[in-house]
């Protein structure tokens, strides 16, 4: 095996990571967590390797172990950006190639930890306790503890997690041999991971959580004051999980569970097996937002089992789930519903190139990782362009012969990871084998490197318009001064369709009068909607025509979310019309924001920071 992610520091060609224990202490007086990382890793070489690399960002090691001897040969190297510091571990006598060398490490995550959140009790919603969660992906888990943090490299993992607070894990839950009510530093949690997965994947939440089931296989879990709400909004997911089995093949994780996070979450969702992580933006009260949760269902297969071997190849994680996503959708609304939220698709994807650039190398289905740190290369074309490459593929070769394949792809790469070109190999293998030569030539057709390496938009297909062209006929509407707009107007609409018709009148080259930007907000209720995503684009309309009446509105919502999709361009548009009301109200909720999204924001605002 050759090492082809250029994101980490570790030789993984050498040493593969089997299985992991991590043995940690929550402590949330200090904000860090501190304990022992134990890695069985496989030698790939017969003796020649004499030294374990791994990769570690802003993280404390102590008490170095190879198979349980101690040891001084060892060091934390200087850093190399923005990849971190690499360890290095002196193996003198080197292993037999498939032996297991085992090699314990004392952790401690410092202040500069990038993967975890500490809350205090007054940053949750009901303050009183205080909580912590993980985010890794894409090369974060590096900052918790040691490892080979590439998603090219799969292990097993056991979870014993001391905490005064319930804890989740991105494992199954087994009971802990441990005295029910724990020590001084809180009980003991455990939790097996069975399925080999990608130190991406790590996940790990604590504080006060409770939870409640949601299906005969799945729970939420959240804070006691939210439980309820977050149980009605999720119901449906068993749903999901069908369609998806149908689809591809049985549901490998044992339960499907989700933690609805504290509302500072900064991301919508994050695929933690086990328990996929949602930000509380999604408890809309109007079950509208729950394609978040199909999205993160999907990548039980597409990324969780079957993986991206570097992040320049992201497009078979995020590509792959959006296209499941969307059939989803489809099998449950039908094939116009898939075809809105292509539409929407879409024009996130033009935005995105228009952003970068039509020639950006980010553009490109295949991205050049090289010394780039993943987050700043991150954007909707892996997601977009990759669902349209799906979707270009299934319309090829027919629905049928690709319903086919699904599964046979997903069954071929389960439990591994893999790029682009193995992507193409087993696509053009499995319909060369198939026995229909008129498939056989459709596919001798596509242009793979044009697919995969050029900038910019790909060809656009012909979509069913049927649910977009009512929302555009509304915003033209607005655009009669007489025009007399009722509740009835919209009262069809789904969530996303309100979102469309904001968005033209957003686009609008003469804007919306204040006084009827206030009239749109009450008549259809969009100023008091529950749902974060209407709430916010009604809100960018409003602060675009300088409709006072909503500004003390947008503060407190302000104060509400955290999530970065919303406060970021709230925060840019309350600036431009009320700079000091956007001052005041970054001041008050600074204590409130992911120290990512307040630094973001600060920056958008071009204040510094004072902490
Ligand atoms: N895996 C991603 C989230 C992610 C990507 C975190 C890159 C860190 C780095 C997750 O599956 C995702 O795509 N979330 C989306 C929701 C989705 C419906 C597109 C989000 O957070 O908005
Ligand atoms: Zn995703």
């Amino acid at each position: 095996m050759t090492k082809r992610d250029p994101c980490t520091l570790s030789n993984y060609h050498e040493w593969l990571t089997k299985h992991t224990t991590v043995n940690l202490s929550i402590n949330f007086q200090e904000q860090a967590v501190k304990g022992t990382i134990s890695l069985d890793l496989e030698s790939q070489t017969d003796r020649q390797s004499k030294e374990i690399v791994l990769d570690s960002s802003h993280v404390r090691v102590s008490d170095v172990k190879v198979n349980s001897a101690s040891t001084t040969a060892w060091e934390v190297r200087d850093r190399v950006e923005p990849y971190g510091s690499p360890l290095h571990i002196s193996v003198p006598q080197g292993a037999a190639k498939g032996e297991i060398v085992q090699v314990e490490l004392g952790v401690e995550t410092t202040s500069k930890c990038t993967a975890l959140q500490f809350l205090t009790p007054a940053q949750t919603s009901n303050k009183k306790h205080p909580y912590v969660y993980s985010q890794c992906q894409a090369i974060h888990c590096r900052s918790i503890f040691p490892c080979q943090d590439t998603p090219d490299v799969k292990s097993t993992f056991t979870f014993n997690i001391r905490s005064a607070l319930p804890v989740v894990a991105s494992g199954l839950s087994v009971e802990a041999p441990e005295e029910k009510d724990g020590n001084a530093d809180g009980k003991l949690y455990k939790f097996e991971q069975k399925v080999p997965i990608p130190t991406y994947l790590f996940g790990l939440a604590s504080g006060d959580i409770v939870s409640a089931p949601i299906g005969p296989r799945s729970v939420v879990a959240t804070g006691p004051e939210e439980l309820k709400a977050c149980q009605w909004e999720l119901e449906g997911v068993e749903d999901f999980i069908q369609v998806a089995e149908k689809l591809i093949f049985p549901y490998q994780w044992g339960v499907y569970n989700v933690l609805v996070t504290p509302p500072s979450y900064p991301y919508g969702g994050m695929e933690t097996p086990v328990f996929t992580f949602a930000t509380p933006t999604l408890i809309s009260g109007d079950r509208q937002n729950i394609d978040v949760i199909a999205h993160e269902l999907s990548h039980a297969w597409s990324g969780n089992l079957v993986t991206n071997a570097s992040w320049g190849h992201m497009w078979l994680n995020e590509g792959w789930t959006i296209y499941l996503e969307r059939r989803i959708g489809m099998a449950l609304h039908g094939e116009a519903e898939r075809d809105f939220s292509a539409i929407l698709g879409w024009k996130a994807l033009e935005d995105s190139v228009d952003l970068f650039g039509h020639d950006h190398e980010y553009t490109k289905l295949i991205i050049d990782h090289e010394g780039i740190e993943p987050d700043d290369a991150f954007s909707t074309v892996p997601y977009e362009k990759g669902f349209h490459f799906v979707y270009y593929l299934e319309r090829l070769v027919g629905r049928e012969a690709f319903d086919k394949f699904i599964p046979h792809y997903f069954t071929k790469w389960s439990g591994k990871s893999l790029d682009s070109f193995e992507f193409k190999e087993t696509f053009l293998d499995f319909f060369n084998n198939l026995g229909d030569e008129s498939i056989k030539s459709k596919v001798a057709g596509i242009d793979w490197d044009a697919w995969f390496y050029k900038p910019g938009m790909p060809p656009k297909p012909h979509f069913d318009t049927s649910r977009v062209d009512v929302c555009y006929k509304l915003a033209e509407q607005w655009k009669n001064k007489d025009f007399e707009p009722s509740p009835k107007d919209v009262e069809d609409f789904t969530g996303n369709q309100k979102l469309v018709f904001l968005e033209a009148l957003e686009k609008f080259e003469e804007p919306l009068t204040p006084e009827k930007s206030e009239v749109l907000g009450k008549v259809y209720g969009l100023a008091s909607s529950k749902n974060a995503e209407i709430k916010s684009a009604y809100y960018k309309v409003a602060l675009q025509v300088r409709d006072t009446s909503c500004y003390q509105g947008v503060a407190e919502h302000l104060g509400q979310v955290g999530r970065m999709k919303f406060v970021r361009p709230l925060f840019r548009a309350l600036n431009k019309v009320d700079r000091d009301l956007a001052l005041k109200t970054l001041e008050k909720n600074r204590d409130f924001y992911h120290p990512i999204c307040k630094a973001l924001v600060e920056k958008d605002l071009g204040v510094t920071g004072t902490n």
